[in-house]
């Protein structure tokens, strides 16, 4: 139906039901669509010419807004709690107080660095953060079909804004969850704001913003990317769902994560670091 489908990085484990998914949501139209994103590793990429790109934590880890002791201490806690991200030998319950502990710690070192508001362009452009190729399209597409486009992040929403500004995608239909930071009067960051949202919170960050999801009502079906398994329950908010398409990029330790993510996306993108699939899919719907 979709020739993409048959792309080599392609895995379902029950394309029929991808197939009647895809043909109730093409029934309901488009203008009952809402696309709901995770962003560091599934709208950017996650690596390029063989070398690991940058998530928002990173533009700011590796520019010169902080000091080198900081970036070594930053990058410990990189060393420490990735591995444990993406182990699938341990529980969610496991993990889940390890990457509290994670972005707390990050957020606090973080604080320390009096980073500038008005440098944050300048390290985002500075940085090697590159959307997935075909980005521009999906943004495009669903700006001129008017589909809402939710993004929802762990990662940092100042550095994520301006990854799409200067992309020249930030369009009207996108909104944005994220963790965003918050400066003092001279423009200096002083905390974070409101509640963390850290990988495998997305849920009670989705239900804290039931304004935003009684707004969309008249959209029960949705399209959700994502590339870590806390990504799943980021349309937990959505009201009255009809059909949920959800679409995961498995960008490393594939062989030990693919039968869970199999089990839990319907299209499972494997080492694909394009957006070819949901931009195929998105053509399809509209
Ligand atoms: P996402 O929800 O947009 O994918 O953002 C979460 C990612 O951010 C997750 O994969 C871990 C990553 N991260 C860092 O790279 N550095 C950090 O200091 C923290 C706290 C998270
Ligand atoms: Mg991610």
């Amino acid at each position: 139906m979709i020739p993409e489908l048959s792309n080599p990085s392609v895995c379902m484990r029950d394309p029929q039901r991808v197939q009647e998914i895809l043909q109730s949501m093409v029934k309901a139209g488009s203008n009952t669509l809402q696309v709901i994103s995770d962003f560091d590793m599934t709208l950017t990429r996650f690596a390029y010419n063989g070398k690991r790109c940058p998530t928002c934590h990173n533009i700011l880890d590796n520019s010169q807004l902080i000091t080198d002791d900081c970036k070594e201490q930053l990058k410990e806690l990189l060393n420490t709690y990735y591995p444990i991200e993406i182990d699938s030998t341990r529980s969610v319950e496991e993990k889940l107080p390890l990457m509290v502990e994670w972005w707390t710690k990050a957020h606090e070192l973080l604080v320390q660095q009096k980073i500038k508001k008005d440098m944050l362009a300048l390290a985002v452009r500075e940085s090697e953060a590159m959307l997935r190729e075909g980005y521009q399209l999906f943004f495009d597409h669903l700006y001129e079909h008017s589909i809402p486009l939710l993004i929802f992040s762990a990662g940092i929403g100042d550095i994520l804004e301006e990854v799409i500004r200067q992309a020249n995608v930030f369009h009207p239909n996108v909104k944005v969850f994220s963790n965003y930071m918050d400066f003092d009067e001279t423009g200096l960051l002083k905390a974070f704001k409101g509640e963390l949202i850290h990988i495998y919170n997305k849920r009670e960050g989705a239900l804290l913003n039931t304004g935003h999801f009684q707004e969309l009502r008249t959209r029960p079906n949705v399209l959700l990317m994502g590339d870590s398994l806390g990504d799943l329950t980021m349309a937990d908010g959505v009201q009255d769902m009809e059909n949920i398409l959800k679409i995961g990029y498995l960008n490393d330790k594939v062989a030990e994560r693919k039968q869970s993510y199999l089990d839990s996306y319907d299209i499972v993108l494997v080492e694909d670091e394009t957006l070819e699939v949901p931009n195929a899919v998105l053509l399809y719907l509209t």
